[in-house]
């Protein structure tokens, strides 16, 4: 009997995919931080714009086109609101990568000067560091690295420090995905607009497991993506102050996003479409807006509070184990929803395989993070993550599938 950590409940139609088996063993789907697993609600509201509701939107009159429009822009709409934002500031891209791209494309290129600094920490995902190393080296600005303490969380005197360099912009995880460290990213915010400083915040991570205040956070341009919030591949956020967005010039242009195009050139549609050129992610949207619509239903208060229950829950077994150590902060609260760890003697591909047998689904890999592999002095982890259908038997399905890796590799 799978014992909730919390009274959460969800009903068990909302993931098919895990009444499946794979050779006999239950799926324990243990990798939401990689991609979340998509509720019915969500396939439903997808399936419901393709079989009755099929059209573009914006462009034509015709009824079917009104009701696409609506959908797509109340998708927009819900998500905006839910997070504290607009829809003028709130901008569907691909993913989180795009939004980040955006971004560097689009701010970086038109603001970044020679010689100018941009502060980004050794926690970040390759999509917030090599959009910055790219277009730092077009504009031959210099990126900045805030390192991060042996605890797994980020050095804030040294940023302290840094930001005496007058960087031009911060960039920074709210939620890691290997250490799992929550930054405190209205307080990095506050410095760094007291510096002269723009902030970008990476909240992919962040979004689908704890409660953001993008008013309270007050970053200037915050990206999240769709398949990590129950949502569906190819569609991404980008949340950003209206003023900035206004005065940045378009990254991709084409169709959709002009006000007027004339031989030799155009002028751009308002917001948020000057960022949103071609046919719209439209299907994606939709179904975005039902996985706000889930996580809203439960409740991301309570989300949050059952994870954190299983997570302590977790940190609490592995620490059982001999010769495994965790990455990142002990202490559940400090943390998001995930787990990297290390076995002696263990490769974690290794490690991975070995679960996967017993039908454990973990990430193995370096997660996009090569700088934070090699502060920590790893090539890759194992990381476990969790999400809203999560239960303690997974937790215990983990240990028993750990038990096999002890056996298998003779540890
Ligand atoms: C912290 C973080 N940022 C950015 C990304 C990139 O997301 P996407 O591949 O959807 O653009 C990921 C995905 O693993 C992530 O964990």
């Amino acid at each position: 009997m799978a014992l909730p950590a919390t009274d959460i409940r969800v009903p068990s139609a909302e993931f098919a995919l895990l009444a499946r088996n794979i050779d006999g063993h239950p799926i324990t789907y243990l990798d939401a931080a990689a991609t979340s697993l998509t509720p019915q609600t969500v396939v439903d509201a997808i399936v419901d714009y393709y079989t009755n509701h099929r059209a573009s939107v914006h462009r034509g009159v015709y009824p079917l086109i009104v009701e696409a429009t609506e959908l797509y822009e109340g998708a927009r709409e819900r998500i905006a609101a839910w997070l504290g934002s607009t829809p003028q500031e709130t901008v569907f891209t691909a993913n989180a990568t795009a939004s980040l791209n955006l971004v560097a494309h689009s701010w970086g290129r038109a603001n970044l000067q020679p010689g100018d600094t941009v502060l980004v920490t050794e926690m970040e995902h390759h999509s917030n560091l090599v959009p910055w190393q790219l277009i730092c080296a077009e504009r031959a600005a210099e990126l900045v690295y805030v390192p991060v303490l042996d605890d797994g969380t980020l050095d804030l005197d040294a940023y302290e420090r840094l930001l005496a360099l007058e960087p031009r912009l911060v960039c920074v995880a709210h939620v890691s995905n290997v250490l799992g460290t929550i930054n405190p990213v209205a307080e990095i915010t506050r410095l760094a607009h007291a510096a002269g400083a723009l902030v970008v915040v990476d909240g992919t991570q962040a979004v689908p497991q704890i409660p953001v205040d993008l008013h309270e956070i007050d970053a200037d341009f915050y990206a999240w993506t769709g398949h990590k919030a129950y949502g569906p591949t190819g569609i991404g956020v980008l949340h950003g102050r209206r003023e900035l967005l206004q005065a940045m010039p378009p990254f991709i242009s084409g169709g959709h996003m002009i006000k007027q195009v004339c031989e030799a050139s155009s002028t751009w549609t308002d917001l948020p479409g000057k960022f949103e050129a071609g046919t719209s992610q439209i299907a994606e949207a939709i179904g975005l807006g039902a996985a706000v619509d889930f996580i809203q239903e439960i409740g991301i208060e309570s989300i949050r509070a059952h994870e954190l229950a299983l997570t302590t829950q977790l940190l609490e077994r592995l620490a059982e184990l001999p010769g495994l150590h965790v990455h990142g902060p002990l202490d559940a609260t400090k943390r998001g929803a995930l787990v990297s760890f290390a076995i002696d003697g263990a490769h974690p591909h290794d490690i991975g395989e070995i679960l996967g047998r017993e039908g454990v689904c973990v990430r193995t890999g370096h997660h996009c993070a090569q700088p934070l592999m090699r502060r920590l002095a790893v090539g890759s982890t194992t990381r476990a993550s969790f999400a809203v259908h999560n239960t303690t038997e997974d937790i215990d399905r983990l240990m028993n599938a750990l038990e096999s890796v002890r056996r298998v590799l003779v540890l």
